[in-house]
């Protein structure tokens, strides 16, 4: 299969699907996980099933392990590993997570949520070489925030992760999010580096594709899918138009709006899905 310009990743957060998915696709740019996707991974999940909950040292072993796999899989690909959040998480303890995630693998990038706190916590993150995607990401504010905040980095270091499936779940056309980023962007320095995420069919797969966005991530049956040349046969949904926004990319970046409903949403199911595998905390 031809590699497109736009730069392939897995969505998961099973090592069986990075070996099925280089098999057929013949490479792969990288894999990025979270904490929805480890609690789906078959381990997790069966312990689950079984009333056999981990504790919060198992848990990180656990997703330690996950993602050294993937990382021996695809050594010259990109591995997203997310730090924990909820909403009382501060940047400090992000920052803490951080760090400790980074040692797992030689080629992690970081996720943080979109917010204030998870902009601090990748700015001293950067600072320390650590390589970071900012993640939840629903708003061209938040992309000119994450730019704004990150400005000096080098291309690669920082990833910018807007959610199109889920904008999509609320009747607004993701993919033009996506445009106006892109627009946005091309007036600077070209730092951070666009990938296009929840993606659940091969339509906004081809659609990115077109637009050449710098990277999509994709579950492994929508990738198996278009390995297979599987046509974009999409449902004709009215999306409701996303419109651009005039932001400056040097305007201070604690000046944007950096709140979205889907970014709370995002970090309560996160945190849920996370907290469904440990064990009652002991009051
Ligand atoms: O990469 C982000 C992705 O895992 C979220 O996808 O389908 O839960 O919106 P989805």
């Amino acid at each position: 299969m031809k590699r497109p310009g736009t730069k392939i990743f897995l969505d998961s957060g099973d090592p069986e699907e990075t070996k099925t998915v280089l098999k057929a696709l013949g490479w792969l740019d990288g894999q990025t996980t979270n904490p929805t996707l480890i609690a789906k991974s078959p381990e997790a999940a069966a312990r689950k099933e079984q009333g056999q909950p981990f504790t919060n040292e198992e848990l990180l072993e656990f997703y330690q392990h996950v993602v050294q796999k993937i990382s021996h899989l695809i050594p010259q690909g990109s591995v997203s590993i997310e730090t924990y959040a909820d909403r009382t998480t501060t940047a400090a303890d992000m920052l803490n997570q951080a760090r400790q995630f980074n040692a797992w693998i030689p080629n992690a990038h970081i996720k943080f949520p979109t917010t204030a706190e998870g902009l601090k916590a990748a700015q001293q993150a950067l600072a320390e070489g650590i390589r970071v995607n900012m993640t939840l990401v629903f708003s061209q504010a938040q992309a000119a925030a994450v730019y704004a905040a990150t400005a000096g980095a080098k291309r690669g270091d920082v990833f910018l992760s807007p959610f199109i499936g889920r904008l999509d779940d609320i009747g607004q056309n993701g993919i033009e999010l996506i445009r106006n980023i892109q627009r946005m962007y091309f007036g600077g320095d070209g730092h951070v580096m666009v990938l296009a995420a929840s993606i659940r069919s091969i339509a906004p797969l081809q659609s990115l594709l077109g637009l050449k966005v710098d990277i999509t991530t994709a579950p492994a049956k929508v990738l198996l899918a278009w390995a297979g040349g599987k046509d974009a046969s999409a449902a004709l949904t009215q999306l409701k138009s996303i419109p651009d926004e005039a932001l400056s990319l040097n305007a201070d970046w604690q000046s944007f709006d950096l709140h979205h409903e889907l970014t709370d949403k995002g970090i309560a199911k996160f945190s849920e899905d996370w907290n469904s595998l440990l064990q009652a905390a002991v009051k």
